[in-house]
């Protein structure tokens, strides 16, 4: 994947990128670290850096979509002990391929980002979870740390002033579960990585028990342009409830997949445009549009849909952590079940029931649909199992499982029907 200029709209994180020119001293020309320098020279307020993102309407890129700037008023600044930032480079759901590209092309984004975090909170120390199968980025990323910390953009006395923080990159367990924020602290702290239950919360119990922030790597990347461009300038360029770029990473049946950042709220149909359209000017037949848990959509639908939060959530699907993932007319919608629902199987740490059991038996089920030994009443049956998984769970793996079980079968009903009733797929190309 590259990232190369012609593939976004107004970008900001992977503007002016060509794989090569990612050192300190190029961001540093590309105006780098001068929102840090401005707020510790000028000695901005912690508050009002705060009220910045808060105006910038940033939601937060892992998934969610929690506002980051109230994320950031949750922090207990005058707690008197330890307090961390944490990054999350899991980025360990299938279609997701964005943070280890701006890591790979705009790491200074990342780590200017995280310091004025740091500053804003009052924090002195914090890692970066970096998924355990990407080794390249993480290497990178440890290359990038040592710049900045010889340029004193890190470490004690950041650009001589009293402001001082720790950055280290932590180099995970390549277990999708991991992503999840307090598995990620429990891996973060040598342990075995299984979700907590929350309450209580990171920001009040997170890395060895003490106030925590985590972000995604695209978050944090995005904060050193809003300080520059302000609050309110950012949010102009998304919809009113998202504000900013966003990058999406599509993959699937397009000529030339790869991450593209395109302000949000822009139509679906310019951004394959941009992908280059349909693999050989074949019909658009789904869409999953936030990474594999998320519900597909039709390509119909799909194609009069924008990217933001609340238009793809009024569709009944999700914005996710923006992994487009786009089917052709060829592609059998059992199938790509199958592959998901296996995918959620091997990957549920199996702490609760209804994940560790259910995740187990969607799979097996649309295994039989799959091998011509469906029944006529397995639909509704897996419908009921997704309902029995769905917020019964300590972490959202579990919702994660169950949701593309359900937008599959309200979607591509008749061609489960289908493989029911004639023991073979719908889709000519899998007769
Ligand atoms: C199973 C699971 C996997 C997740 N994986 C990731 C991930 O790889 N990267 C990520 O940023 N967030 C992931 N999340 C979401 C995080 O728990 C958390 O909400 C996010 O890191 C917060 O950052 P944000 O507010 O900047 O989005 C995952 C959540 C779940 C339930
Ligand atoms: S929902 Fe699944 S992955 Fe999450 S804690 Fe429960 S068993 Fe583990």
């Amino acid at each position: 994947m590259t990232c190369l200029h012609d593939r976004h709209i107004n970008p900001l994180i992977l503007a002016g990128l060509d794989g090569k020119n990612w050192h300190l001293a190029d961001y540093v020309k590309r105006g780098g670290y001068e929102s840090l320098r401005r707020i510790l020279t000028e000695k901005i307020p912690p508050e009002q850096v705060i009220a910045e993102l808060k105006a910038s309407n940033l939601r937060g890129r892992g998934g969610a979509g929690f506002p980051t700037g109230l994320k950031w008023s949750f922090m207990p600044r005058q707690f008197p002990g330890q307090k961390y930032l944490v990054c999350n480079t899991d980025e360990g759901e299938p279609g997701t391929f964005k943070d280890r590209d701006i890591i790979r092309y705009n790491p200074h984004a990342l780590i200017e980002g995280m310091a004025i975090g740091a500053y804003a909170m009052g924090i002195t120390a914090g890692y970066n979870y970096i998924h355990g199968e990407i080794w390249a980025e993480y290497e990178r990323f440890e290359e990038a740390l040592e710049e900045a910390r010889a340029e004193g953009f890190l470490g004690n006395n950041i650009m001589g002033s009293d402001f001082s923080f720790q950055l280290h990159a932590f180099h995970g367990y390549g277990a999708y579960i991991c992503g999840e924020e307090t598995a990620l602290l429990e891996s973060l702290e040598g342990k075995k990585g299984q979700p907590r239950f929350k309450p209580p919360f990171p920001a009040s119990f997170g890395l060895y028990g003490k106030p925590t922030t985590i972000n995604n790597t695209e978050t944090f990347a995005a904060v050193p342009f809003i300080l520059k461009m302000g609050g309110a300038a950012y949010a102009a360029i998304g919809k009113p409830n998202a504000g900013g770029t966003k990058i999406f990473s599509i993959s699937g049946d397009v000529e030339r997949p790869g991450n593209y950042e395109i302000p949000l709220g822009t139509p679906f149909s310019k951004l394959l445009e941009l992908a280059g359209g349909m693999r050989g000017g074949k019909k658009i037949k789904a869409v999953i549009p936030g990474g594999s848990s998320a519900p597909v959509i039709t390509g119909e639908v799909m194609m009069n849909l924008d990217m933001d939060y609340d238009s793809i959530a009024k569709a009944g699907s999700m914005l996710g952590s923006g992994a487009v993932i786009v089917m052709d007319e060829t592609r059998c919608m059992v199938k790509s079940l199958l592959r998901l629902s296996y995918f959620y199987y091997e990957e549920s740490c199996g702490q609760c029931t209804p994940c560790r059991e259910g995740t187990g038996w969607l799979y097996r089920m649309v295994h039989r649909i799959e091998h011509g030994q469906g029944r006529p009443e397995d639909l509704d049956m897996l419908n009921s199992i997704a309902d029995n998984i769905q917020g019964r769970t300590i972490c959202a793996l579990g919702d994660a499982a169950a949701m593309p079980v359900r937008g599959m079968i309200k979607n591509f009903r008749e061609e489960f029907a289908y493989h029911i009733e004639h023991k073979h797929c719908l889709v000519p190309a899998y007769i």
